[in-house]
C-alpha cells in the first residue's frame, strides 16, 4: 500500500498525469446529462477497437497489387479466426460511421455547438470526414473488383472536372494508370497519414470538450447568451453537477461494451464483406459499388444526367462538408432546444429522409449492370440465323445486355436500345460503340469488324413497332 502510495507520487512528480487523471476524474458534469450523451464516448471506444483489429489485419495484409487480394482469401479462409478479425473490422467501420453520425444529430440537435463549443464542433466535422476517407481507402484495400473499379469510377469522373481534373484524377490513382503505386498510395493513406490525422483530431476535440465542459439539455426559452455563459454555466455546475467519475462514466461504459458486443456478434455471426473476384481488366463485367455508407452518394451521380455527374462528384461531398463546418458561423447563440428551433429539426428530417432514399436506390441498383440478364432469345430476335442474329449473339456476349435493355430485357445502367435504330444512323451508333462514353466501356479494340457488323445489322432492326422484326405478336 505504502510502496504504490509511494510509486504513485513520483509518478505524478515526474509527469503530472496523476493529478491530471484524479482532476478530471472529479470535475463536475452537467447535471441531466443521460443516456443521450455516451455516443460521443462510444465512438472513441469504437475508434481503438478499429486500432486493434486493424493491427491485427496488418500482421498479415499485404500491400502489393500482387499480394492483397491472395493474403485476404488466406485471413479469411485460413488464418484462425482471421474472418472474425476482419468481421470485426468491418463492422467496426461501420459501427464507427454510424456513432459519429449520431452524435452528430445529437450536438445538432441540441444546439450543443453553440457559444463557446464552435469548434469542438468544427474539430468533430474533419473527424467525420477523416473517418469516411478512412473508410473509402480500406475497402479499395480489398483490391478485388468492386474496389479497384470504383476506383476507377471515381478516379474518371474526377478526371471531367474543370481545371482540376486530371489533377485530382492522378491524385486518386496515384500515377496515370491503376497499379502498384495506387495501392501503395491508398495504404499509405489508411495506415499513416489518416490515422495519425484522426489521433490528432480526436485529441484536439477531447481537449476541448474537457476544456469547454459538455453542453447542459437545452431548456426551451433559455438561450445562449455569449456575455454571460460561462458563468451561468460554471455557478450551475458548482449547484448542482454530477461527478464524472462514476456517474457518468459508468453509462459511458455499459454503452460502449454494448457496442463492442453488437460488433463482435456481427463479425461472428454474418461475417466480413464478401470479396468480389480479383481485379480483371476486361471492364464488362464492371459492378462497382461501395460499402452501405456510400450508397446514396453512389445513387446520387448514379440519377444524375451524365452532363452533370462529373460535378457532382466532387461538389456533393465539398458542398455538404462546408455546410457542415458553416454550422456554428450561422448561428451560435441563442434558443438551443430543437422545440424552438423549427428550422434546424426540419433540414435534418430534409437531408436524412433523401439520404435515406438515395441509400434505398442504391441498393436497389437498378443503374447498376446486370450480369445475370438472360441472354436475349431467338423469339425475341426475330430471326434464328443470319447477321442479325449473329448480332444479338454479340450484344449477349459482349456484355452490351448487361447495361443495357432491349425490349425489357437486360440492365438499366445505360439507355433503352429498344428503338435505337429510330434514333441513332448506322454511323452514329458506330461513333458510340467503337468510342464509348462515360460509363460505357470502349469496344473499338474488342469487337472484330464482322461483329461489329453484324451487331449493327442487329441494332438498325430496333425500331418502332411494325417495323421490327422481332417485335413479339
Ligand atoms: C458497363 C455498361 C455498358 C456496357 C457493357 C455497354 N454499354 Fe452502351 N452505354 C452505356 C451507357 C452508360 C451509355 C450512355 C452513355 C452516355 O451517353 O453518357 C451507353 C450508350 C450506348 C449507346 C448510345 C445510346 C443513345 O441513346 O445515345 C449505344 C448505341 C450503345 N451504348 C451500345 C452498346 C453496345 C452495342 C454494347 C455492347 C457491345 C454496349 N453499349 C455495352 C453503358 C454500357
Amino acid at each position: 500500500m505504502k510502496q504504490r502510495k509511494k510509486l504513485f507520487r513520483w509518478l505524478d512528480d515526474r509527469t503530472g498525469l496523476v493529478t491530471l487523471i484524479e482532476s478530471i476524474a472529479a470535475h463536475p458534469a452537467a447535471p441531466g446529462v443521460k443516456w443521450k450523451y455516451v455516443f460521443g464516448s462510444a465512438v472513441l471506444t469504437a475508434f481503438i477497437l478499429q486500432v486493434v483489429t486493424g493491427i491485427g489485419l496488418l500482421t498479415t495484409y499485404v500491400s502489393s497489387t500482387g499480394g492483397a487480394f491472395e493474403s485476404l482469401q488466406y485471413i479469411t479462409r485460413k488464418a484462425p479466426l482471421g474472418a472474425f478479425l476482419r468481421g470485426m473490422h468491418y463492422w467496426g467501420a461501420s459501427m464507427m460511421v454510424i456513432l459519429i453520425v449520431t452524435h452528430l444529430l445529437r450536438v445538432f440537435l441540441m444546439g450543443s455547438f453553440k457559444f463557446p463549443r464552435e469548434l469542438n464542433w468544427v474539430t468533430g466535422v474533419l473527424l467525420l470526414a477523416a473517418t469516411l476517407a478512412m473508410a473509402f481507402c480500406g475497402q479499395i484495400m480489398r483490391w478485388d473488383q468492386n474496389a479497384v473499379f470504383g476506383l476507377v469510377a471515381a478516379a474518371k469522373m474526377a478526371g471531367h472536372v474543370p481545371l482540376i481534373g486530371p489533377w485530382l484524377a492522378r491524385f486518386i490513382i496515384g500515377g496515370d494508370v491503376v497499379g502498384s503505386y495506387t495501392l501503395s498510395r491508398i495504404f499509405d493513406m489508411h495506415v499513416f497519414v489518416l490515422p495519425i490525422l484522426l489521433v490528432s483530431l480526436i485529441g484536439l476535440h477531447v481537449h476541448l470538450v474537457l476544456r469547454n465542459g459538455v453542453s447542459e439539455p437545452p431548456v426551451p426559452g433559455r438561450g445562449v447568451d455569449p456575455a454571460t455563459y460561462r458563468s451561468t454555466y460554471r455557478d450551475m455546475l458548482r449547484r448542482d453537477g454530477v461527478p464524472f467519475w462514476p456517474t457518468v462514466v459508468l453509462r459511458d461504459f455499459v454503452f460502449a461494451l454494448c457496442v463492442v458486443l453488437v460488433v463482435l456478434l456481427l463479425a461472428w455471426v454474418v461475417g466480413p464483406a464478401r470479396l468480389d473476384n480479383p481485379p480483371d481488366p476486361s471492364l464488362i463485367n464492371a459492378q462497382p459499388r461501395p460499402d452501405w455508407y456510400f450508397w446514396w452518394l453512389f445513387a446520387l451521380l448514379a440519377l444524375l444526367p451524365h452532363a452533370l455527374e462529373n460535378y457532382f462528384m466532387v461538389l456533393t461531398p465539398l458542398v455538404i462538408g462546408l455546410v457542415l463546418l458553416s454550422v456554428p458561423l450561422v448561428s451560435n447563440r441563442g434558443e438551443r432546444h430543437p422545440g424552438r428551433r423549427p428550422l434546424a429539426v426540419a433540414a435534418v428530417v430534409v437531408i436524412l429522409s433523401g439520404i435515406a432514399a438515395l441509400t434505398v436506390a442504391g441498393w436497389h441498383e437498378d443503374w447498376s449492370p446486370r450480369v445475370h440478364a438472360p441472354p436475349l432469345t431467338a423469339n425475341l430476335i426475330g430471326v434464328s440465323s443470319g447477321p442479325v442474329y449473329e448480332g444479338a449473339m454479340v450484344f449477349n456476349k459482349m456484355g452490351c445486355l448487361f447495361c443495357h435493355t432491349i425490349e425489357g430485357h437486360g440492365g438499366k445502367r445505360g439507355p433503352d436500345l429498344t428503338e435505337i435504330a429510330d434514333e441513332l444512323t448506322r454511323d452514329q451508333l458506330t461513333l458510340r460503340i467503337m468510342n464509348g462514353a462515360y460509363n460505357m466501356p470502349v469496344f473499338g479494340r474488342i469487337l472484330s469488324t464482322e461483329q461489329t457488323e453484324n451487331l449493327l445489322d442487329f441494332l438498325a432492326t430496333r425500331k418502332k413497332s411494325g417495323f421490327a422484326i422481332g417485335k413479339k405478336q
